[in-house]
């Protein structure tokens, strides 16, 4: 079973489940979930039980090779139909994170490369590609904390939106690897986590991972950074992202982008960290990146007792914005720290 200290989710591959922690019953209850059906596993993505790029990424190649795992399909075409389809079927899941559709297709790369093999070996190769897309999710935020701690020398504090710690990828994180491997490293860098309305994934789960690994943590709500930053009280300000365009626009949690501009207007270094498989080579800027909209009951009922808003007044709920490349310092990636205006040539 999975081993709710040291992973976020796991391919259970002798009882072939994705088995996650559902994020949605955290900080309270460290629940784990074994999921079989291509319902269960769309349903975890859609109500935020797994999330974060990264993590939606990797439990999507997991997911892939579950279903292929359980096909009965007799034929290599009817077995490609049904594969096909329970690729479309997951990615309809969730639009704005890109890793989703890059798992996916690694999966497809590797079925295609088998074609001809039994349905066995086939399976076999899905699932062993499933594990390596697993184990290179946890090298590559590894790699992207070693890169962060040397640009974090020198601060003992940073800000940080939404949850871009382990939770949302399979270990480290990417916003908050930086802060793990300093600490390895013997530097204690403190962290403010904005709360992140209107599902609270700062609140919950940034403050729930960091304070159960030891890291100095103080939660803030969305409307306080200006006041954090004009005090000088953080040295940087660090995000992850869930969609990169060719010209360094960077789609992230609502709110990522005001931070941007607050950080800019006080010369507060603004960093966005991200693996490889969020960047997206077929998308030029951000006008092209689909931002999901989320149900008005997640502003205006959800946490509360009784409904909080007058019952006639609307509530927007888009679940990301984009940040215009101009206002990003620098990106933290697993191959290094790179200029917005460098992304078009490495990826
Ligand atoms: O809606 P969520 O919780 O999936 O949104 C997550 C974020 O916006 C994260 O910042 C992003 O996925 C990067 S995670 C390393």
């Amino acid at each position: 079973m999975l081993d709710l200290n040291s992973q976020t989710a796991g391919f259970d591959r002798e009882n072939n489940a994705l088995v996650i922690i559902d994020q949605t019953r955290l900080p309270n209850e460290e629940v784990l979930l074994s999921l079989k059906t291509r319902e269960e596993i769309f349903d975890a993505v859609k109500t935020l039980k797994l999330r974060g790029a990264p993590c939606i990424g990797v439990c999507a190649a997991i997911a892939m090779a579950v279903l292929s795992n359980d096909s009965t399909a007799q034929t290599e075409e009817a077995f490609i139909k049904e594969f096909e389809d329970n690729a479309a079927y997951l990615i309809s899941s969730r639009p704005t994170a890109v890793n989703l559709s890059w798992a996916v297709n690694e999966m497809k790369k590797t079925l295609f490369s088998c074609k001809g093999q039994s349905l066995d070996n086939i399976k076999k190769a899905l699932c062993d590609k499933a594990s390596e897309i697993l184990e290179n999710d946890i090298s590559t935020c590894k790699a992207i904390g070693e890169y962060g701690a040397k640009l974090l020398e020198k601060t003992d504090a940073i800000l940080t939106h939404c949850n871009a710690g382990r939770l949302a990828c399979i270990k480290y994180g990417t916003a908050l690897s930086p802060v793990y491997v300093a600490k390895e490293q013997g530097h204690d860098i403190k962290v403010y986590a904005d709360e992140t309305r209107p599902l609270l994934q700062g609140a919950r789960l940034t403050a729930y991972e960091l304070t159960k690994a030891g890291v100095d943590t103080t939660v803030v709500c969305d409307n306080m950074s200006s006041y954090i930053m004009k005090n000088s009280l953080v040295g940087a300000v660090l995000v992850g992202a869930d969609r990169i365009a060719k010209n360094g626009d960077t789609a992230n949690k609502i709110g990522t982008s005001s931070l941007a501009i607050v950080a800019r207007h006080y010369g507060i270094p603004f960093y966005v960290c991200a693996p490889m498989s969020t960047f997206d080579k077929n998308t030029d800027n951000g006008g092209g990146i689909v931002i999901e909209m989320r149900d008005e009951a997640e502003i205006s009922e959800m946490w509360y007792e009784k409904r909080m808003t007058p019952e006639k007044a609307k509530a927007l709920n888009p679940a990301f914005d984009v940040t215009d490349a101009s206002l990003i310092t620098a990106f933290i990636t697993d191959k290094g720290v790179f200029k917005p205006e460098q992304i078009k040539d490495i990826i």
